[in-house]
């Protein structure tokens, strides 16, 4: 890459819920970087966990009889005491991308290991993001970023499926062929796509959808994963539970790169019945990177002891509280809704989203992501105070008047 910076804010630094810009300022990071600073910037803690595991061992693969201590352990603990359903097998890749990969790959040799080779399609939600590897491109909710790639989709064998009407989605199922299909995909809360929290009724209609059908539920939680809704998965939140659930982001919270898919035993018990010594191949290089998993071993020890779940929820009810009572009845705001720290400003039409956000930055030093179609995505660090929060709802109920006719005039 070249020197030219054009528009972009170089970042230099972080220090907690901030971050520096190579021009001094110093902003609060509202949307935890791309969703995935949750525990701050900076943390010592994860850093001498890292440095400590770099100079013992950088890393060794978990591949073709070989393994790593860190990888063990993590891959034991989040089965033991932070997986989103009972007698999970973990399964490690790179981030949320290789995540997708993992999952759906193993979905289409689920079957095709017992017989059923016809069930290959992936299904998942309008707005919907799931990485740009090749089957998070083929998958994504988006038809313009879709179908970039010289087809409709770059795996043929996928489907788009209604974000929330769940008898939709029914009669799309029926009009594909369950025969046909491997796997429905969800985002519990779709996130980039514009956080979307699934309608009443929706996860749990898929649920008995994939029951009915024989097909694998996989939910994408690389955004809400590790605490954001203030439960460890919205799979515990909204209380159903997937076959497969992706994650990334907050297993680190951004320190270094690491994702992964906790596998339910309808999927590992039968790959293994007949042949124990069978191997998935996704042996790829930095699967279970050792010093990746050093830095999510002392993540979830920080979100343990300084018990952040609780803290996710206690700054989410005032979050929520804000957003309803103060942004929501600003003049140039749409909507405006969240779920524990995920949240989302929707503004009126003719609002430019980054404008508005650069306004936010000047006025009350506060970052937050401008998303497409004009709306700003929240996702404070949990580690954030009430003034932060107060602050962010300050700037979001005080901003986008400015940016209509009105007050312009
Ligand atoms: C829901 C979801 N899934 C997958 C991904 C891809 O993760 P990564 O960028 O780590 O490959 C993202 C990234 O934003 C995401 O939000």
């Amino acid at each position: 890459m070249g020197a030219v910076q054009g528009h972009q804010t170089m970042v230099v630094r972080g220090e907690g819920p901030y971050v520096i810009t190579d021009e001094g300022e110093r902003l609060y990071d509202a949307s935890a970087a791309l969703w995935y600073a949750n525990i701050g910037h900076g943390d010592e803690r994860v850093i001498e966990a890292v440095a400590k595991q770099m100079r013992e061992l950088e890393t060794f693969q978990i591949w073709g009889g070989f393994l790593n201590p860190r990888a063990a352990e993590l891959a034991d603990r989040l089965a033991a005491d932070h997986a989103p359903f009972e007698n999970a097998k973990v399964l490690f890749g790179a981030g949320g991308s290789d995540a997708a990969e993992l999952a759906f790959k193993l979905a289409r040799l689920h079957f095709q290991r017992q017989g059923k080779s016809g069930k290959r399609v992936i299904l998942s939600r309008e707005n919907a993001y799931h990485g740009l590897h090749a089957f998070g491109s083929a998958v994504y909710g988006n038809m313009e970023m879709r179908g970039l790639y010289g087809g409709e989709s770059l795996i043929p064998e996928t489907g788009l499926i209604s974000r929330d009407d769940i008898v939709a989605v029914r009669a799309q199922v029926l009009e594909i062929g369950p025969e046909n299909i491997a796997a429905i995909t969800a985002e519990p809360i779709i996130g980039s796509g514009g956080v979307f929290p699934p309608a009443e009724g929706y996860l749990e209609g898929l649920r008995a959808l994939c029951d009915e059908f024989d097909i694998l539920l996989v939910f994408d939680e690389v955004i809400s994963g590790f605490g954001r809704t203030g439960k460890w998965f919205a799979s515990d939140y909204y209380g159903v539970e997937p076959d497969m659930t992706m994650f990334a982001k907050g297993i680190t919270c951004g320190y270094v790169p690491l994702g992964g898919v906790f596998v339910a035993p309808k999927i590992w018990e039968p790959f293994w019945a007949d042949d124990p010594g069978a191997v998935y191949h996704f042996g790829i290089t930095y699967s279970g990177h050792a010093s990746a998993c050093a830095a999510a071993l002392t993540v979830l020890d920080i979100l343990e002891e300084d018990q952040l779940l609780a803290r996710v929820e206690r700054l989410g009810a005032r979050l929520a509280d804000g957003l309803q009572n103060r942004v929501l009845v600003t003049p140039g705001v749409k909507d405006a809704r969240s779920v524990g720290l995920i949240g989302i400003v929707e503004l009126e039409a003719g609002i430019d989203a980054r404008e508005l956000s650069l306004a936010m930055r000047k006025s009350h030093g506060v970052l937050a992501r401008a998303l497409g179609g004009g709306a700003i995505a929240l996702a404070p660090p949990f580690i954030s105070t009430e003034e932060e929060i107060d602050n962010l709802i300050d700037a979001l109920a005080a901003v986008p008047a400015r940016f209509t006719e009105t007050a312009t005039l």
